[in-house]
């Protein structure tokens, strides 16, 4: 533990060539294909998810950027240069109706799908519901990047097929999901009910956690569909953007002050994903945890096979209303 904080803050390179020091433009200096490639990223409205969009349209690619705020979004459009085209949808991840409508206008466009990066996500300290009824952080954080990837997935197989272009899913986690380990859904149900209260680092620690579950299920998915699409978890490590907008002041600028050794810029908390999106070093990779660029260990709650396939299926049962029957819309649903 000792000797990974010194090499965190050496900024020492691991096996891949980076670390935590590097930035999204150093991952991405080698990436001279990125003109064939359309990406799709979620919450490139500000922080990391700006940064990305940033790096991978200065490398020429295509970009699909979701947002609930179309208008914000096309102010973030206009300060992103890169040679590639940039278009904004709206998406609001918190409804389920939102992202089958985003998913309709995405495949209307008739691109192909290379890249599909879930960065969006949200930290707050109160408790609220989604539109359809469920907890909100979980709804963002999870539930709705787990509904989108499904929607989208028969459109990146077959988009890898044609354009013989490995599809890649990067899902933005953090090592906060080590801060919840039991059973996700059952806490979620304790907390419906009213029989715990409400947490916010727990709630995000679950979703975040959730995530790295659904990246090794889905890993094994697409391996038994044996399709050449791949989907990882990352950790971006801790950088200051408007993820705690709920509690903006003296005392986070204090907090974020007093760890500023420990803190990343943007543009070196964009790299991990960068890096895993794009890089030629992660070709075939999938179901991976990686952190500082570099593959890494997520916590032992994220392990188990049996527990991300149960999630999976309960995440189904609880977007049923999503009419995700459609077998032509959901192809990693009966593996
Ligand atoms: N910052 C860190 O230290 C840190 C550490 C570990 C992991 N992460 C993860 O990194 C990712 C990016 O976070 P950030 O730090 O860059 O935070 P941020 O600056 O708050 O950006 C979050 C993005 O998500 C979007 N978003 C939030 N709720 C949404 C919804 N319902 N539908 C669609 N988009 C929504 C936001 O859009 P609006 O502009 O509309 O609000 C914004 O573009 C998150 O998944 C976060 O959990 C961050």
């Amino acid at each position: 533990m000792l000797a990974e904080t010194v090499k965190y803050l050496l900024g020492s390179a691991g096996p891949s060539g980076f670390g935590s020091t590097s930035t999204a433009d150093d991952v991405t200096a080698a990436a001279n294909h990125l003109g064939a490639i359309t990406a799709i990223i979620t919450g490139a409205t500000s922080g990391i998810g700006f940064e990305t969009a940033r790096a991978l349209a200065a490398r020429g690619a295509r970009l699909i950027l979701p947002a609930r705020n179309p208008d914000a979004a096309e102010e973030v459009k206009s300060r992103i240069a890169g040679g590639g085209q940039i278009i904004i949808l709206p998406l609001d991840l918190g409804s389920f109706s939102s992202i089958r409508s985003f998913v309709s206008q995405f495949l209307a466009l008739g691109f192909p799908l290379n890249i599909l990066i879930n960065n969006a996500g949200r930290f707050a300290y109160d408790q609220a519901e989604s539109e359809d009824g469920i907890e909100l952080t979980f709804a963002i954080n999870f539930l709705g990047p787990f509904l989108l990837t499904k929607l989208l997935l028969e459109k990146m197989v077959v988009s890898a097929r044609e354009t013989g272009i490995e599809g890649r899913i990067v899902n933005v986690s953090s090592f906060c999901h080590r801060w919840f380990s039991g059973d996700p859904l059952g806490y979620l149900r304790l907390l419906a009910a009213g029989e715990v209260r409400y947490n916010a680092a727990r709630a995000y620690g679950l979703s975040k956690l959730a995530l790295v579950m659904h990246s090794k299920e889905l890993a094994r998915r697409l391996e038994k569909m044996g399709v050449n699409v791949t989907v990882n978890s990352v950790d971006p490590g801790i950088t200051r953007t408007r993820l705690n907008r709920d509690r903006e002041g003296l005392l986070l600028d204090m907090t974020f002050f007093l760890a500023s050794k420990f803190v990343k810029n943007i543009h070196q908390a964009a790299a991990t994903t960068c890096y895993v999106a794009v890089h030629q070093a992660v070709a075939g990779a999938s179901g991976k945890y990686y952190a500082d660029c570099n593959e890494s260990a997520a916590a032992k709650s994220a392990a188990s096979g049996e527990a991300a396939a149960q999630l999976w299926i309960e995440a189904e049962a609880m977007i049923a209303d999503a009419d995700l029957d459609g077998s032509e819309s959901d192809p990693a649903g009966k593996q």
